[in-house]
């Protein structure tokens, strides 16, 4: 997968896509991120990507000529399968969008700022809309990162067994369950016995019995329509 990422501050998506299992995803070849500055294709000495809004108003609204020249620019390299705008008002980022988000070849996350875009760069460009919470950052960069994140990682090969995603919240739609370590008794404290039993069938049941006691009490909204209500 390769997602390019458009952003006026690539300089906060420096960090994540170096660090890691995103790192390693990169090395192994099966994903490869790229951040394009969006003043590269402003024009004029400014290099102005912003403008006021008509009608007046406090905040500045990012122009469709320089977002419109940097996606054509793209689309000439490769053709995407969704061209995501990062706004508050979008569509909720949840783990199903994150898993079908993964099944595909090339997207375009375009980040914004200010007021956002112009209306018109959404109405002829953008395919999709993800917003990852019912709050307001000062731009999509974190957002954008955050989904690329939870993308990557399901792409098959990115996780080995240690950090496999079969077993993370959300992915058989309950919460996981509690987890272990060493030592096995910490100042008085134990772990349940069924854990030490080396029984896999029992640590099974017992860890599906745990996920659904944590998800009816954490979040019980997720158990509707699971069947283990
Ligand atoms: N840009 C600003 N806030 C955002 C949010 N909550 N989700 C996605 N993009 C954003």
């Amino acid at each position: 997968m390769h997602i390019d990422i458009i952003s006026v501050v690539p300089g906060l998506l420096e960090g994540p896509f170096s660090h890691s299992i995103l790192k390693r995803a990169e090395e192994k070849g099966l994903a490869s991120v790229r951040v394009h500055n969006l003043r590269d294709y402003a024009t004029g000495k400014q290099k102005q990507v912003d403008d006021y809004a008509f009608g007046g108003g406090a905040g500045m609204v990012m122009m469709i000529e320089p977002i419109a020249r940097c996606i054509e620019a793209l689309q000439k390299e490769r053709t995407y399968d969704e061209i995501i705008y990062m706004t508050p008002d979008g569509d909720t980022f949840d783990q199903s969008m994150a898993n079908r988000l993964s099944q595909v070849e090339n997207l375009l996350i375009l980040c914004g700022h200010y007021k956002g875009v112009d209306q018109r760069v959404r109405d002829l460009f953008i395919t999709k809309e993800i917003s990852i919470g019912d709050f307001v950052l000062s731009g999509g960069e974190l957002a954008a990162a955050v989904v690329a994140d939870a993308i990557i990682r399901l792409i098959p090969g990115v996780l080995n067994d240690e950090t496999s995603a079969l077993t993370d919240s959300f992915q058989d739609g309950l919460l996981a369950p509690p987890v272990y370590t060493r030592p096995a008794e910490y100042n008085g404290i134990g772990i349940p016995e069924v854990l030490l039993s080396g029984h896999e069938a029992k640590i099974s049941e017992w860890r599906f019995e745990a996920s659904v006691r944590r998800t009816k009490e954490k979040r019980p909204d997720l158990m509707k329509g699971t069947g283990w209500e």
